[in-house]
């Protein structure tokens, strides 16, 4: 196999430097007078031709499997910081929080292209009824990578009319949020080649009143 190699690509090789060499090279083997020499050596070019296609085919078959596969970017809240906390817990009928959170939002882009998406907002619900919102600017994300940003969102019980739920959470200094939103964009796989992909958000998270943080964390 070795010895064959090496035979195929020296005539070749001076063949683009000097074009007398490669027909001197195909003269030898016609001088020689060995047809069955030329066949052989036809019946190689087929066999490496054929072996070449077949490379190429699962080339391109992994490269659509990967390269080309489009993939769903990962959208949710992976933290947040608080600026203002107040939560008022008189009885009866003054139960309110009014919170300024700053939630860092990740935008996971495991595509082989860029994701450009337009603005959205994610809104805040707590136990089905709207407490806040956040605006989310028109961006992109690099291929592969996670943006990270932070929305500002400030939220209110106004929205809020169950006292006795409400004071039940409070007096557990527990509030559980949940945090919806669809980003609308595009994946660039190639120059031409642009697919329409939109990412949800739907996370449940814990405020906790005492310590005036963010946990449990949990996306779908
Ligand atoms: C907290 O809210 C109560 C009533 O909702 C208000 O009277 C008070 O001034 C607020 N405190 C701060 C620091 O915003
Ligand atoms: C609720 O409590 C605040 C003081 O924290 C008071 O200013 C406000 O008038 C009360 N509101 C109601 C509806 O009782
Ligand atoms: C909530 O607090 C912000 C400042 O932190 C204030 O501007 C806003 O009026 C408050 N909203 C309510 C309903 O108390
Ligand atoms: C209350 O709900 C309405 C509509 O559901 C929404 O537009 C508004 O922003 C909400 N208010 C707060 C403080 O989240
Ligand atoms: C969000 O996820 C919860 C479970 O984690 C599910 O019950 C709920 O239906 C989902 N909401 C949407 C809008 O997908
Ligand atoms: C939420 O987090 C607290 C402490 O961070 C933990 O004790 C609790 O088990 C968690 N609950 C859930 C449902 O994950």
């Amino acid at each position: 196999m070795a010895g064959k190699e090496n035979q195929s690509p020296h005539p070749l090789v001076p063949g683009p430097a000097n074009g007398t060499y490669v027909r001197t090279g195909d003269d030898e083997a016609g001088r020689g007078g060995s047809r069955e020499l030329r066949r052989q050596k036809r019946k190689k070019y087929l066999l490496y031709f054929v072996a070449f296609v077949i490379f190429q085919t699962g080339v391109i078959l992994i490269f659509t499997m990967t390269i080309m596969k489009v993939r769903t970017p990962r959208f949710r809240v992976r933290s947040a910081t608080f600026d203002a906390f107040n939560v008022s817990r008189q009885p009866p009928n003054n139960r309110t929080f009014n919170i300024s959170m700053n939630a860092q939002v990740g935008v996971k882009n495991a595509n082989f292209g860029r994701y450009k998406y337009q603005g959205t907002t994610m809104t805040f619900l707590y136990r089905g009824s709207q407490v806040g919102e956040g605006v989310i600017q028109k961006s992109s994300v690099g291929w592969r990578s996670t943006k990270k940003f932070n929305v500002a969102v400030q939220l209110t019980s106004d929205n809020f009319t169950s006292d006795s739920q409400l004071a039940a959470d409070l007096n557990a200094n527990i509030l559980r949020l949940t945090s919806q939103a669809e980003l609308k964009g595009k994946v660039a796989l190639t120059f031409i080649f642009n697919k329409k992909k939109s990412a949800k958000m739907n996370c449940t998270m814990d405020v906790f009143l005492t310590t005036e943080q963010l946990a449990n964390i949990s996306c779908d």
